[in-house]
């Protein structure tokens, strides 16, 4: 594989699908064309899985049916979808990731890391992003971002103590392994972020065109 996978993290409201559309038109801009996609889904079966997992529910959603679903629906997304393009040569740029299912199912519903690094090596092998950028903010504010947004899902009707393990779980795995991930304060103002990735775009310029 010869693509170069990048992926968006961070909790509700953190601006990742809003920056994902930025970062995609800046490097277009610069002749590179990038493959935009998202998790849970990506493709239609996956966005069926999508629908499962976040439609909230009068049946209590057992965590290791979520986490099953969250990885079924991925390896669906690989192969119809990530594999193929990193395949081709593309750029892909994903709204979420496994980051996500250590923060959410492991952080958030305190599944254990060992059982989810086990489901990630059967589902992706030795795949892992080559770059994050991981939107961080106060829960507080993403929060409220996302109540703006509309209805409530399933996660987003979840406490604080679950964002904030959310969150916390994040940042343990950016600080665990500091050149993969880029960390933006995503609290700050839609300008101010999006010069972040502006001052972040000479970087990834090179690395998508190596
Ligand atoms: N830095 C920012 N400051 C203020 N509002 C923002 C910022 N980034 C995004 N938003 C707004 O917050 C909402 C959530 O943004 P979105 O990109 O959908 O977040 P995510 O995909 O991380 O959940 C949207 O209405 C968006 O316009
Ligand atoms: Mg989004």
């Amino acid at each position: 594989m010869n693509g170069l996978f990048i992926t968006l993290e961070g909790p509700e409201g953190a601006g990742k699908s809003t920056n994902r559309d930025y970062l995609a038109a800046r490097l277009g801009e610069q002749g590179i064309e990038v493959l935009l996609t998202r998790e849970p889904g990506g493709t239609p079966l996956a966005e069926r899985v999508r629908e499962l997992l976040l439609a909230p529910s009068a049946e209590p959603m057992a965590a290791d049916t979520e986490l099953l679903l969250v990885f079924a629906a991925r390896a669906q997304h690989l192969a119809e979808v990530i594999r193929p393009a990193l395949a081709r040569g593309s750029v892909v740029l994903c709204d979420r990731f496994t980051d996500a299912t250590y923060a959410y199912q492991g952080g958030g519903r305190g599944l254990s890391v060992e059982r989810i690094a086990q489901l990630e090596t059967f589902v992706q092998g030795e795949l892992r992003p080559d770059l994050t950028l991981l939107f961080d903010l106060p829960i507080e504010v993403g929060l409220a971002r996302a109540a703006a947004r509309g209805r409530l899902d399933r996660f987003e009707q979840e406490g604080r103590s679950f964002f904030e393990a959310v969150r916390q779980t994040y940042l343990e795995r950016a600080a665990q392994a500091p050149s993969r991930y880029r960390i933006l304060d995503a609290g700050q103002s839609l300008l101010q972020v999006q010069s972040a990735l502006d001052a972040l775009l000479p970087e990834l310029l090179v690395r998508c065109r190596g």
